[in-house]
């Protein structure tokens, strides 16, 4: 369960820095005193000022390089790595979210595909300690299974946003298979937290109270058969990725999956009851939304339940925030960040 610690005199590019867990990361990293190199392409799938309010917080460390670039153009990062020869590389850019692969799954390919090509062939012509990546609980699909184990089948993707992290995990199984590429693959479980991203339900619930709309719940308003989510606060998926980024798998094939989620799943109306009343205490007054109930929507799952036995025995590590905790600090974030009280 040992791990190294982060060492300033290594480079670590982090892409995807400007996104809301590669804002978390690269914070991390350099308040410890390392030099992170950050790509994103800053698109703009949700508000752009928000990643630009990350960055802000970047620049004013020395060790910080921001790169305004594209991970599915090849020469850019052929050039990143030929000149900063990074150490370790943490790949977090991608489109993210299981509804817009419905709407948008052009940008899927692009990004999730192509672009995770182009950092895998990058590995390979230029070594690295460590290539960790993003994938997501999403890979789940329907597994009925609970908690979700590591060693589950997960060959039946339900939206093509999973079928593009599975893909991810395949892509990276072979490179470390033929290059002997050291890679670690990070299944998260519904990532939240303040600065997170807007086109998740409890942010979009936030926003919506404020604008004195109704939320729509997409659980069919069965309460008995609710939806379950493992719910994991920013603090840990980013404790759970720094451990990991020292643990390099070492194993014929150095290749390994981890999921880093909460391991206590809440059903959907407990989180949105929480959200209310975390909201009430930022706000110093009463709130409740307006609610209106829905079928659930093609591509979601009705449950995600992480099992944390391989992260723990790895790392020595799960995840410990409450949904009360964590989304405290949400909910004082947005009343504050957008100027609500
Ligand atoms: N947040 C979650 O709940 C969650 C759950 C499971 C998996 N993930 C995965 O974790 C990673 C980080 O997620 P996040 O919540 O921080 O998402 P995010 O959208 O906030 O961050 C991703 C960042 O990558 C950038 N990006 C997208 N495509 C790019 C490209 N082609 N080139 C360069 N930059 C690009 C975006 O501009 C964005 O800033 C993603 O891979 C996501 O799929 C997140």
């Amino acid at each position: 369960m040992s791990y190294k610690p982060l060492d300033p005199s290594k480079t670590y590019l982090i892409t995807g820095a400007a996104g809301f867990v590669g804002f978390y990361l690269s914070k991390k990293l350099l308040e410890k005193g390392c030099r992170v190199l950050g790509i994103d392409n800053l698109n703009d799938y949700y508000d752009v000022n928000l990643k630009h309010a990350r960055l802000e917080q970047l620049k004013p460390f020395e060790q910080f390089t921001f790169l305004d670039g594209d991970i599915s153009d090849k020469q850019t990062i052929e050039a990143i790595f030929n000149e900063y020869k990074p150490n370790v590389v943490v790949n977090l850019a991608a489109q993210a979210g299981v509804r817009y692969s419905i709407e948008n799954p052009d940008v899927y390919i692009q990004s999730n595909i192509i672009g995770f090509y182009n950092i895998l062939e990058a590995c390979r012509h230029y070594p690295v300690d460590h290539l960790v990546y993003a994938s997501s609980s999403s890979v789940y699909g329907a597994n009925k299974k609970v908690p979700f184990e590591e060693t589950d089948f997960v060959d039946t993707p339900v939206s093509l946003y999973a079928s593009t992290k599975k893909s991810n995990e395949l892509m990276a199984h072979t490179y470390s298979h033929l290059y002997k590429i050291p890679a670690t693959g990070l299944r998260f479980f519904t990532v939240y937290g303040p600065m997170g991203r807007p086109d998740m339900a409890y942010f979009g619930f936030t926003d919506k109270y404020f604008a004195g709309k109704s939320i729509n719940i997409f659980n069919n308003g069965d309460f008995d058969n609710d939806l379950y989510r493992d719910f994991t606060y920013i603090d840990d998926i980013v404790e759970g990725i720094e451990r990991l980024i020292g643990k390099p798998p070492v194993e014929a094939v150095p290749h390994k999956v981890f999921n880093i989620g909460n391991n206590n799943p809440e059903k959907l109306m407990t989180f949105i009851g929480a959200l209310e009343k975390t909201l009430t205490n930022s706000l110093g007054r009463e709130v409740q939304f307006e609610k209106k109930f829905e079928p659930i929507k093609p591509g979601d799952v009705p449950a995600t339940y992480a099992s944390t036995d391989l992260l723990q025995a790895a790392v020595g590590f799960k995840p410990k925030t409450s949904i009360q905790e964590g989304l405290q600090k949400f909910t004082d974030w947005y009343v504050e960040y957008y100027k609500k009280k």
